[in-house]
């Protein structure tokens, strides 16, 4: 009897190990990737430079604009920040980008109420060339990225083999849980096996990473956000179901900010992503960004869309002949987000629905609880709007 009350022990620790309770809602923060890349050219781009200097510069954005109340805390660093390992093999940061160590710059997010992502990349290099970490040195990676107090790791897949990433990735999951420090693992993994089942176990993924990337990087180009979207939506059924709280697919940065899309496209980035439950990811320049970009970024009917607690994952409902797509995400309190996306490239078109049209089919009445709802559901369609739609009790 005691044997078996210390296995059944044993079998719940075990999984216990793989829940770290992170990640409830889909993260929200800054990730310096889409927009300042690999530019390591301190001397002549001092103010752009991937340097400590510049994610103090995010982060004072972050704390002072009202970015962190609205919940985007997370300050996320990517590639070309590793200078190399020291003589115990240790990771350390480039020495002249970051002067002061990687716990100050962790030390400072926190002092400012924000959150630090670090990147590495399961394999021999990181994409650009960096050391990489490989599986003989996961667990010290993760014990030097919990000494230095980091909050989230994205974990790249570059330079490896399918079998070291099968590998590496569980072994880094542990690795972290073993730190006794919460971090979040986002792992790139999916993206490097085609995104799919059966070389994606998406069951396995659920159980040691909080969000993944599934597909494609994102480039600064509404072609890109398509291609995105459209891989999306094809596989939504398989990709759907396995998003939730604690374990998100990842669409990648929103590009929200730069220079690739219109007023239009941004908006439309945004309510797509939002209701498919993704980490809100801005990657851009937030000490110059624009009044109309942080209000789409702003925007608190998006945020709290986005970070519903059901977290359950929105798919297309609709795809009309007109190139009218309906998107639908279930909220809590019997809500739902409703997203008009039009794919037209002539004009802004008039667009009638119907409540049955849509599958809301019960005998309730329904509330519509943001404009540009109009009555009977008749809406017209720009680009995207997302509204509310609530079943008022009868
Ligand atoms: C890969 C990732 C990107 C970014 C770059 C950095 O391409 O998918 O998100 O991290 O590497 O080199």
């Amino acid at each position: 009897m005691l044997l078996k009350t210390v296995l059944l022990l044993a079998l719940v620790a075990q999984v216990l190990v793989l829940e770290n309770g992170l990640l409830r809602k889909p993260p929200m923060g800054w990730l310096a990737w889409e927009r300042f890349r690999c530019n390591t050219d301190c001397n002549e781009d001092p103010k752009n430079c991937i340097s400590e200097r510049l994610f103090m510069e995010m982060a004072d954005r972050l704390a002072q604009d009202g970015w962190r109340e609205l919940g985007y805390e997370y300050l996320n660093i990517d590639d070309c920040w590793i200078g190399g390992r020291d003589a115990k093999g240790n990771l350390v940061p480039d020495p002249k980008r970051f002067p002061n160590g990687m716990a100050f710059l962790a030390d400072y997010a926190h002092s400012l109420g924000l959150k630090l992502g670090i990147y590495a990349d399961m394999g021999n290099f990181t994409c650009m060339g960096y050391p990489g970490t490989t599986l003989d040195k996961v667990v010290q990676d993760a014990q030097t990225f919990a000494k230095w107090k980091v909050d989230m790791l994205k974990l790249d897949g570059c330079f490896s083999t399918p079998e070291e990433r099968a590998e590496g990735y569980p072994k880094m999951a542990a690795a972290l849980n073993a730190t006794g420090r919460p971090i979040a693992f986002s792992c790139s993994w999916p993206a490097y096996e085609g995104g799919l089942p059966p070389k994606v176990n998406y069951t396995l993924l659920v159980d040691i990473c909080n969000l993944w990337r599934n597909y494609d990087d994102i480039q600064d180009s509404w072609s890109s956000v398509l291609s995105i979207l459209d891989w999306f939506v094809t596989h939504q059924d398989i990709l759907q179901p396995v998003a939730g709280p604690g374990h998100w697919n990842d669409p990648d940065m929103l590009l929200i900010g730069n220079f690739g899309l219109s007023f239009e496209q941004a908006r439309a980035q945004m309510a797509l992503w939002t209701v498919l439950a993704a980490p809100l990811f801005m990657s851009t320049d937030l000490r110059t960004i624009s009044a109309q970009n942080m209000d789409i970024l702003q925007n608190p009917l998006m945020i709290k869309i986005n970070q519903d607690p059901l977290g359950i994952q929105g798919r297309r409902i609709l795809k009309e002949k007109s190139y009218i797509e309906v998107y639908m995400r279930p909220l809590a309190s019997e809500a739902s987000a409703i997203v008009f996306f039009s794919r037209r490239t002539d004009m802004p078109y008039p667009y009638r629905t119907s409540l049955a049209r849509l599958n809301f089919t019960s005998s309730k009445v329904y509330e519509c609880c943001a404009p540009p709802c109009r009555p009977r559901t008749s809406t017209r369609v720009t680009s995207s709007v997302a509204s509310g739609i609530k079943p008022t009790s009868h």
